[in-house]
């Protein structure tokens, strides 16, 4: 599926939404498609301001076992790496793993029309914008059109957050969108930092924001949940916000939830 609009419209939705106004959107260097493994890819977005935060972005592109593209999380991105994209496949699946991110989906649902969007449990934590055609909601499994490619589950026990976690099956990675961040310290933000520091989410080591752990209020299925995530043959991990990691990743993930197993 090509993209249906041009290149000076894809540009303006680079600063376009309503949500990350024009002036919380910062400068970036132009995005490039990096491949993390086999059919897999990622891409680096500009940095966008949500509950005050500026935080980096990334998003995830597959390609699927029946040659179809899934786009998770997707970001803005100029029009020769959206050429790139379409070059890989049709694009059918927009992904927003998790609850903050479906405001995303608007801007890829104008390039590709006829893409498939599908989202998490909607919950007071949801963003979004105007009224999606959305397909349908992500659930504790792998949807038909990419079970051959990953596994899924619904990292469950937080009423404000049920994340998406996927396991891409030829490359070995688990992608995941919110709960763990890493966030190196940002130049002239001193405040930024500071917060990142008391969340427990600062770089080198990240982890789960103390906001996401103080609202797991249902410690048992969070468990389930984290049983089902370790039980993934995964040595690397995407991230939205923060470097991915591309070996042990497990050992991290494990360090990252270390809160929730007792
Ligand atoms: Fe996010």
């Amino acid at each position: 599926m090509k993209p249906n609009i041009d290149q000076s419209k894809i540009l303006e939705l680079k600063t376009e939404s309503k949500l990350a106004r024009k002036d919380d959107v910062e400068t970036f260097p132009m995005p490039e498609l990096q491949a993390f493994g086999k059919n897999i890819w990622i891409i680096d977005g500009p940095k966008v301001r949500d509950m005050g935060i500026m935080f980096t972005t990334r998003m995830m592109i597959a390609k699927l076992a029946n040659g179809s593209i899934l786009v998770n999380s997707p970001v803005p991105v100029p029009f020769d790496t959206l050429n790139r994209i379409t070059e890989l496949g049709p694009v059918k699946y927009l992904v927003a793993a998790t609850p903050r991110h479906v405001w995303r989906l608007d801007s890829w649902h104008t390039l590709f029309p006829e893409a498939q969007l599908w989202v998490p449990r909607p919950t007071p934590f949801t963003l979004k914008k105007g009224n999606l055609p959305i397909t349908g909601i992500l659930r504790d499994s792998p949807n038909q059109a990419w079970a051959d490619d990953f596994d899924q589950l619904a990292f469950k026990g937080n009423p404000l957050i049920e994340e998406i976690m996927f396991y891409h099956k030829d490359s070995q990675s688990v992608i995941l969108d919110d709960l763990i961040q890493i966030h190196p310290p940002m130049k002239g933000q001193p405040f930024h930092n500071v917060l990142f520091k008391l969340e427990g989410v600062e770089s080198p080591h990240g982890g789960v924001g103390l906001d996401l752990k103080l609202t797991f209020t249902h410690r048992k299925l969070a468990r389930q949940s984290l049983e089902k995530l370790l039980s993934w043959d995964f040595d690397k991990l995407i991230i939205a916000h923060g470097p991915c990691i591309e070996k042990d990743a497990k050992q991290f993930v494990k360090q990252a939830f270390h809160w929730l197993m007792h």
